[in-house]
């Protein structure tokens, strides 16, 4: 990451990085629906997992366009924390499979104890 996003990171200039994009996002800090807290600790940094681990709504996704300022050189974000969040969605995305395969077979077994009665 860029030593010019790094110096961004007080309440006068909070630039962050989500998704290798560069946010300047100082006038929405005191907008922010989730607290300004949140915003201080993310300033100057990469900020991809703790928007993702939100789970921020797509109106919050779009929003970021508006704070958009530049993108960093491909590779230059953190691709550690690019590994993690797509380890994090697919097993989240598994963990929603085996849910619905369990709701499928206990509906099996509800409707053949009801099929016999
Ligand atoms: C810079 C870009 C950001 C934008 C545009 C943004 C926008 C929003 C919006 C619109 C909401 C309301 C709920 C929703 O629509 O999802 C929200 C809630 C929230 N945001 Fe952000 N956010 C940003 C960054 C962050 C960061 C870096 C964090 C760090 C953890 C964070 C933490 C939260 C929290 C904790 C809530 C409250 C969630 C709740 O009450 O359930 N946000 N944000």
């Amino acid at each position: 990451m860029t030593d010019e996003v790094k110096r961004h990171n007080t309440r006068k200039s909070v630039w962050m990085v989500i998704r290798n994009e560069v946010y300047d996002v100082t006038s929405f800090v005191d907008e922010h629906p989730g607290g300004e807290d949140p915003m201080l600790d993310a300033a100057g940094q990469d900020a991809t997992i703790a928007f993702e681990d939100i789970g921020h709504s797509e109106d919050a996704k779009a929003m970021l366009k508006k704070y958009k300022i530049g993108s960093l050189a491909p590779g230059e974000g953190c691709c550690k924390m690019r590994a993690k969040l797509w380890r994090s969605s697919s097993s989240s995305r598994l963990k929603y499979a085996l849910l619905a395969l369990g709701v499928a077979v206990l509906l099996g077994i509800a409707y053949k104890k009801y099929a016999s009665s």
